[in-house]
């Protein structure tokens, strides 16, 4: 794994280790900001047009000024990836705060927001894309604009390290028995030839990759049903699986220590895997 040097801070291009924030900042003290995790395969973006406009829509919702236009923003990330050299897969981390000023709730006047983005190296998850994963369910506890990509995070992360103490991948989110989303990835169940996902509300993070799902499921003639399942509904379902940038089209074959169906990864999430692979220009690296 590379360590990538040069990081993006405000318009600037610095050496990691030279930036440093006042402890006085609103992200740090307040979460208030917002960020963005985009892929990169083979030194490239995938869905960085989307990522972006998502950005700017965060932070129209919160009223963070972002001190850069679409355009700007997407050419310094490219410069970001040269200045880098970087060639592998990975991921690029950009967070915006609305800025450093003395503690305060309500929002500075006149204070600038804090931009920065780095690169790092992520190799794709092929043998759980190739086998599966496990999750469990809990309750979803997060507040009701969970279509803002905020820095606001510790109940994902509580879900998240459950997901993990119980050795599983991902925790899958339930309020008012529905399923939402997952910690970190969307989610989706197969019945009868259908997809079914919980609509794209406030509730869940309108996720790039499922944009893309919605798009690969058209182009297969399998129904793309924005209706909400519940937990219970998990026990007769045909498949299950998630997507994020960073877990791609992930089948989920195992939930609360329940197989679904032969607890091995289905039909319909392997055409979707096949979709995934192709769109993003990947070969064939699954195993
Ligand atoms: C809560 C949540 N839902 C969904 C996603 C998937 O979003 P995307 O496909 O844009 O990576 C993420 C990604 O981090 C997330 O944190």
């Amino acid at each position: 794994m590379s360590v990538y040097p040069i990081i993006l801070s405000q318009a600037d291009f610095t050496n990691r280790d030279s930036l440093t924030y006042p402890f006085e900042e609103r992200g740090l003290q307040f979460g208030d900001g917002i960020y963005e995790v985009i892929r990169i395969y083979q030194g490239a973006y995938y869905l960085i047009t989307e990522h972006v406009n998502r950005l700017f829509r965060s932070a129209e919702a919160i009223k963070i000024d972002l001190p850069f236009s679409r355009q700007e923003i997407t050419s310094l990330l490219h410069d970001l990836l040269s200045q880098n050299e970087m060639t592998s897969d990975g991921i690029v981390y950009l967070q915006a705060t609305r800025g450093s000023a003395p503690r305060n709730h309500a929002f500075p006047v006149d204070t600038p927001a804090n931009v920065y983005a780095y690169v790092q190296d992520m190799p794709r998850k092929t043998k759980n894309l190739t086998n599966g994963v496990s999750a469990i369910t809990k309750r979803d506890t997060r507040w009701e604009n969970c279509y803002i990509k905020s820095l606001n995070l510790l109940p994902n992360v509580l879900a998240k390290q459950a997901a993990q103490e119980n050795g599983s991948y991902e925790a899958i989110l339930e309020r008012d028995g529905k399923v939402t989303e997952c910690s970190s990835s969307n989610v989706y169940l197969v019945k009868d030839g259908k997809i079914y996902t919980h609509p794209a509300t406030n509730r869940i993070l309108h996720g790039c990759v499922r944009m893309r799902v919605e798009q690969f499921a058209a182009g297969l003639n399998i129904p793309f049903v924005e209706q909400a399942f519940s937990i219970e509904d998990i026990a007769d379902a045909d498949e299950v699986f998630l997507s994020s940038s960073t877990s791609e089209v992930m089948p989920i074959v195992e939930v609360d220590g329940k197989k679904i169906a032969e607890g091995i990864p289905g039909k319909t999430t392997q055409m979707l895997q096949e979709a995934y692979e192709v769109d993003a220009g990947l070969v064939k690296q699954r195993i």
